[in-house]
């Protein structure tokens, strides 16, 4: 992702929760403003695939089946973060690239808490303009960070954010885009700012040889057929192994109390799950501190 750039991924992500809303994990997964914070051209796939129009023409048939698929991961994931947030009432929530995120607006159990909102600056400028003049729920704090450049510490202490107090931090959908050594850099100043009480959900993609070369050849197909390829400038930059995860948290005091792959959790939620390989190669790891 470049300086100016927002994230196009977050888009595909919000696509993906539109789709689902009110069609995957019923009853469990609802997020009515997602197809809001979509621009009308962002829209009209989202109304195809929950239409099941499914296009004859390669290209658009790609496009297709990736908001199809992002929709399961999406439902599966949310209901498990949703959850997990619940669980453990903080009265500070920290979501670490929130991109097109909307549980502040969304959660009636955020009332009440702070949130402060962690993106790249592009990208949290452009979700701003969606959002227009749209009340929170919670409380909520934007706070621009680029992860490879800028200190997350001192822009949240700036933002207020109170390391006495217990935390709930998500990082959902965002370690793929991070080095090694940026996530390891995420993670002690989420470490440090955490109170004992607080908690670290954080999802991430395993090392997949299979899932890598599918994911090349649908970006190869997208762009070859002229179509919109969301991941062009979003690379995915590292994958973890549950164990390497566990450590990177644990060697910081962070410990781990659940480390699920997503067909699992799909599974769980009665997320149809259709897409059985695309969902196990990624993870949603919690991590608590004692
Ligand atoms: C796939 S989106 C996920 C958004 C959101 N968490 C969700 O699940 O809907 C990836 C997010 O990571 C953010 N991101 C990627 N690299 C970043 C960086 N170096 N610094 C700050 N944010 C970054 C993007 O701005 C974007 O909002």
């Amino acid at each position: 992702m470049t300086e100016r750039a927002a994230s196009r991924t977050a888009i595909l992500v919000c696509q993906g929760r539109a789709v689902a809303d009110g069609r995957l994990g019923a009853g469990r997964f609802s997020d009515p403003l997602a197809i809001d914070l979509l621009l009308p051209e962002e829209r009209d796939i989202v109304a195809r695939v929950r239409a099941g129009e499914v296009p004859k023409a390669f290209g658009a048939r790609m496009e297709y089946e990736l908001v199809s698929a992002t929709s399961e991961v999406l439902a599966a994931r949310t209901i498990a973060i949703d959850d997990a947030v619940r669980e453990q009432a903080n009265p500070q929530l920290v979501i670490l690239g929130a991109g097109l995120d909307a549980r502040a607006w969304r959660m009636p159990e955020l009332t009440g808490v702070e949130v402060f909102e962690v993106d790249h600056p592009a990208s949290q400028a452009e979700k701003r303009e969606r959002l227009g003049d749209r009340e929170p729920l919670a409380s909520v704090l934007f706070v621009p960070v680029d992860f490879g450049k800028d200190s997350l510490g001192t822009a949240l202490t700036e933002a207020g954010h109170d390391e006495t107090r217990p935390t709930t931090w998500i990082w959902e959908g965002v370690v793929p885009y991070l080095t090694p050594a940026e996530v390891g850099e995420t993670v002690t100043e989420v470490a440090k700012r955490s109170a004992v009480g607080s908690r670290m959900i954080v999802t991430y993609p395993t090392p997949n040889r299979l899932y890598r070369y599918g994911r090349r050849a649908m970006e190869l197909l997208l762009s070859l057929t002229g179509r919109t390829n969301p991941m062009a400038r979003e690379p995915q930059r590292s994958s973890w192994t549950p164990e390497a995860m566990a450590a990177v948290l644990s060697d910081r005091g962070l410990t781990v109390t659940t480390d699920r792959d997503m067909l699992t959790i799909a599974q769980e939620a009665g997320v149809e799950g259709k897409r059985g390989s695309f969902l196990s190669t990624g993870r949603l790891a919690i991590a608590d501190r004692h």
